[in-house]
């Protein structure tokens, strides 16, 4: 075979790219990166988890002050406004440093990057605008955009997706959100934290699928006690623009009598679909799936030896830390070596508050396994969320009950993003929840919420 311009080249600079170009890099390979924005780390660093995050942050703080829930504090403010623009403008500055951190690492470990557009030309070259590229491997690390909704036009004025609902120029008056998932779910409160009215429409009759039933029934009491509407079961079925207004047709999921409501900002959150248009896959011997996917093999190697995928043009959950991780042992397979992702053992977490963490099957998935052990224990018992008041919220610890294995724990509390750390830590090295029960956590803290949902597993909580 003719000498190759690259070992590795990697199409698409998300977290599943970039991670996996600069582990190559590290690895000794020759590699060099194509993404067609204008700045690296794809939906999630531009467009997605953290513009997300710094909104949430802000939005959190702004409602703290402004509702007078601090003055249970002592904490009293004479007034307390908004400057929306300020806030857009911290949440670019966080944005860029980060992005302009992924530049400064592709040349720290001489990355290339290939800007632009690849498409493949055969199953070892890639063209990106009008160049051709040959390398031994390629990655593809393309991720996924929203998915549409017919008969509702994303204009990014009045019919925004997720990108626009993370840069609105002013409050809407009364927001919906059709789709009460992740992205619903945070941008919607983020949203209503600084003052709209929003409303939930959800197709299923609950709101964020994957999770835990008993999580989903308690977030969306919280949800509703904080001032979303929602409106599970219904389907939204047509929205026309008239002006500043959106006229959505709403009508029950099971069919039915339909109904308008109106609104001066529509979010369309119903999910996200695989990017594959314009890669000219065909030419490299390859296809999708059913649900556009690009399937892979234990090893992220696709149908075609050498073509590599990972991220969230793969199965599974669409995840950043999913996506590092698969790039990571992406390319340590490619080198030649080993790469491992436990696929069992991937957290979530929507970042509302409280926030939603969840790792492992839920208590229904379990269920359909063999017999399970749940224990639970309430916020409201825990002393440091007492103290602190954020007492919405449980943790629940589902075990095997034979082995007493944990097969999944489910968290509400202000901060289970970061206490799932610890039961994905424990289910990784196939912890019981006796071994959380008797591992001795600090006092005051949330997570000893976790420890004591352990313990309740086999019926012996002690703040119960
Ligand atoms: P992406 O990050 O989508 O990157 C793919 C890149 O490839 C893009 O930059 C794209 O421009 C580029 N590309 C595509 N096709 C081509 C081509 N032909 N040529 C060149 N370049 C190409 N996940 C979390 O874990 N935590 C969160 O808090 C979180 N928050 C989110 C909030 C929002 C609003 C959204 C939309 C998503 C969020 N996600 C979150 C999901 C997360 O962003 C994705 O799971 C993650 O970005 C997937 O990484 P990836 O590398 O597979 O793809
Ligand atoms: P999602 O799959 O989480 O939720 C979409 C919701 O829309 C579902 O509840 C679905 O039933 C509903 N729906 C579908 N069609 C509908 C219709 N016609 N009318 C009404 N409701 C309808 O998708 P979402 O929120 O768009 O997020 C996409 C992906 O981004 C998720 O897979 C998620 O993993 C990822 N993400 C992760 C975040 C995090 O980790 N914190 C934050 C934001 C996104």
């Amino acid at each position: 075979m003719a000498e190759q311009d690259y070992d590795l080249i990697v199409v698409g600079a998300g977290p599943g790219g970039y991670v996996a170009a600069i582990r190559a890099a590290q690895l000794g390979l020759k590699t060099a990166c194509v993404e067609s924005r204008e700045t690296l780390g794809g939906t999630c660093l531009n467009v997605g988890c953290i513009p997300s995050k710094a909104m949430l942050h802000a939005s959190e703080m702004y409602h703290e002050a402004h509702s007078g829930a601090l003055a249970k504090f002592g904490i009293d403010f004479k007034s307390v406004g908004l400057n929306l623009d300020q806030m857009q403008a911290e949440k670019t500055k966080a944005v860029s440093e980060l992005t302009g951190g992924i530049e400064f690492l592709f040349k720290k470990n001489k990355v290339d990057w290939l800007k632009g557009r690849a498409a493949f030309t055969s199953a070892n070259s890639i063209d990106v605008g009008g160049k051709s590229y040959t390398a031994k491997s390629i990655l593809i690390a393309t991720g996924s955009s929203v998915t549409p909704l017919p008969g509702v036009e994303i204009d990014q004025r009045i019919i925004v997706d997720s990108t626009g609902a993370l840069a609105l120029p002013k409050v809407p008056k009364h927001l919906v959100v059709i789709g009460g998932g992740v992205i619903g779910m945070e941008l919607g409160s983020v949203w209503l934290r600084l003052g709209a009215e929003v409303t939930v429409v959800e197709y299923l009759d609950q709101i964020l699928p994957g999770y835990d039933g008993e999580v989903r029934k308690e977030a969306a009491k919280i949800f509703k006690k904080q001032g979303f509407n929602i409106r599970t079961g219904t389907k939204v079925t047509g929205a026309i623009v008239n002006g500043g207004t959106a006229t959505l047709t709403v009508e029950p999921a099971a069919g039915g009598a339909s109904e308008t409501i109106e609104a001066d900002c529509v979010l369309v959150s119903i999910g996200r679909r695989p990017n594959t248009e314009g890669l000219a896959l065909d030419k490299a011997g390859l296809a999708t799936n059913a649900r556009g996917q690009i399937e892979i093999g234990h090893d992220f190697q696709t149908s075609v030896p050498g073509i590599y995928a990972v991220g969230d043009v793969v199965p599974g959950p669409m995840l950043a830390h999913k996506a590092e991780d698969e790039g990571l042992a992406a390319a340590d397979f490619i080198a030649g070596g080993t790469g491992i992702v436990n696929h069992d053992v991937i957290p979530g977490v929507v970042y509302t508050y409280p926030e939603i963490a969840s790792v492992g099957l839920t208590e229904e998935q379990a269920k359909e396994r063999g017999e399970v052990k749940v224990g639970k224990f309430p916020m409201m018992a825990n002393s440091r969320a007492k103290t602190n008041r954020d007492t919405d919220g449980f943790v629940k610890v589902v075990a095997d009950a034979k082995t007493d294995r944990v097969l999944g724990v489910h968290i509400i509390a202000s901060i289970a993003g970061s206490m799932i750390a610890e039961a994905a830590v424990a289910m990784e090295f196939g912890a019981t929840s006796e071994d959380i029960a008797y591992t001795c956590h600090a006092h005051p803290t949330h997570a000893e919420a976790l420890k004591e949902a352990a313990m309740a597993v086999t019926g012996k909580p002690i703040h119960m």
